[in-house]
């Protein structure tokens, strides 16, 4: 973890690695089909390296936010790139006023969803050329739970608050999840 710095990227800037990571059967091109209106993406970057990258955007009824296109270079994995940057779209969410955040995880990683707080909300599915998942959701309320430190450097997008859970300087990932349902 230590090293990484997580900040805000334009949409274009994330697609080369989530091509090669996520849907290696597309062109670079055609990812944008695959970002919802309006997305927002964070990425993580080991100095000057881009080595991962998330979008999240409004994305179903009203105040539900998706996360997608969640992608670690493969030497990259394993030093909290993913979890920094599945933080940081939170965060966003929250403040852009959504009462939950959802996706469908690969299954392989479900981990990094639980970790967040996110908990299953579907049967296993498939999808084609792409495999198993699940439909995950962290419901958000007024409960604050203390949970893991990441020890990252966040830096906001422009307009970001400074207080209440969403600061830069509380380096937790407490941003007012709700536990399981
Ligand atoms: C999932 C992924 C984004 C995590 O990125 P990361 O920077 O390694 O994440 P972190 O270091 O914060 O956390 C590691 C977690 O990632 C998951 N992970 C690790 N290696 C993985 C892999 N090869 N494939 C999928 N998930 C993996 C595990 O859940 C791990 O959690 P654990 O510590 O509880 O076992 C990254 O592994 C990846 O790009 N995998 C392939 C693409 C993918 O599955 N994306 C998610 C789509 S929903």
């Amino acid at each position: 973890m230590l090293g990484l710095t997580v900040r805000p990227v334009p949409l274009e800037h994330t697609r080369s690695l989530r091509r090669d990571v996520l849907r290696p059967h597309l062109r670079v091109q055609e990812l944008a089909a695959h970002e919802p209106p309006g997305a927002v993406a964070f990425g993580a970057f080991d100095g000057e390296e881009l080595v991962g990258v998330g979008l999240v955007g409004a994305d179903g009824s009203p105040g539900a936010w998706r996360i997608r296109g969640m992608a670690t270079a493969p030497h990259a994995r394993g030093r909290g790139a993913g979890t920094a940057v599945l933080d940081a779209l939170v965060r966003h969410a929250v403040q852009q006023g959504a009462t939950r955040v959802w996706c469908n995880a690969r299954t392989p990683a479900l981990s990094l969803y639980r970790r967040a707080g996110f908990s299953a909300r579907s049967d296993e599915f498939e999808l084609p050329a792409i495999g198993p998942h699940v439909v995950m959701e962290l419901a958000l309320g007024r409960h604050h739970e203390p949970t893991r430190q990441v020890a990252v450097t966040r830096v906001p997008p422009a307009g970001d608050r400074a207080d209440g859970n969403l600061t830069v300087k509380d380096r937790s990932l407490n941003y007012g999840m709700t536990p399981d349902r």
